[in-house]
């Protein structure tokens, strides 16, 4: 049985990584073969390219060099990780994917959306996630979040993303409900502004909407 990928997408603060873990965490508790994974940083030589893009302090890196990256990491982790993953019947859920290109190099640093088409479909061969949830926030409250996330970890931003003003963080935002208006059959998007477990009972029903598809 072919397994299935479902990815959890959204702008930096809309907290689609506590919900994948919970996710997660309750598909494994249901018996559930499941591959947790993420992009930037899901292949082999994934914490090395990760770092590349995301360390906020040393080299800055141009928007074409942070896109070729992202690719090249994306087609080492489609080979690697989770086309074999889905080929053993596994649910695989990843945390971002092409949609996250499409909205941060594209919509946030404005790179040319044919470009990022092409280099998509050649990272990933033309895999295509089963469903993918948006997870969507207000940039004032997601920039509330980051704010509050640096302050935990000592005043210090996580990412240079995380240092990015509000206009990218809003551009991003829009790509992510622009996606989503062109993918209705494959995406769903979550008010992500309300608490917690309210919006765990939304991805727990889409999740299960994907599960009982797969049993078919
Ligand atoms: P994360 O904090 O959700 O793990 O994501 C790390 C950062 O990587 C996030 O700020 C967005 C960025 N990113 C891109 O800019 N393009 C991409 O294609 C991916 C996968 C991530």
């Amino acid at each position: 049985m072919r397994g299935r990928f479902i990815t959890f997408e959204g702008a930096d603060g809309c907290g689609k990584t506590t919900q994948l873990r919970r996710a997660v965490d309750r598909l494994r508790a249901l018996g559930v073969d499941v591959v947790a994974t993420r992009e930037p940083g899901g292949s082999s030589a994934g914490a090395e390219i990760r770092s590349l893009v995301l360390d906020r302090r040393e080299r800055p890196i141009v928007p074409v060099a942070e896109l070729l990256l992202i690719e090249a990491d994306r087609a080492q982790h489609v080979v690697e990780t989770i086309r074999p993953a889905i080929e053993r019947g596994a649910f695989v859920i990843c945390d971002r994917f092409t949609d996250a290109t499409v909205a941060y190099q594209g919509g946030g640093r404005g790179l040319d959306p044919a470009l990022i088409g092409t280099l998509n479909l050649i990272a990933t061969g033309g895999l295509e996630p089963d469903m993918t949830l948006v997870f969507d926030v207000d940039v004032s409250e997601a920039m509330r979040r980051l704010d509050r996330r640096a302050a935990e970890s000592g005043g210090e931003a996580a990412t240079r993303f995380d240092l990015e003003h509000a206009g990218f963080h809003d551009r991003v935002r829009s790509a992510y409900l622009d996606i989503a208006g062109k993918s209705p059959g494959r995406v769903r998007v979550i008010d992500a502004n309300r608490p917690i477990e309210v919006v765990a009972a939304d991805v727990d029903r889409f999740v299960e909407e994907l599960r009982c598809r797969c049993a078919i």
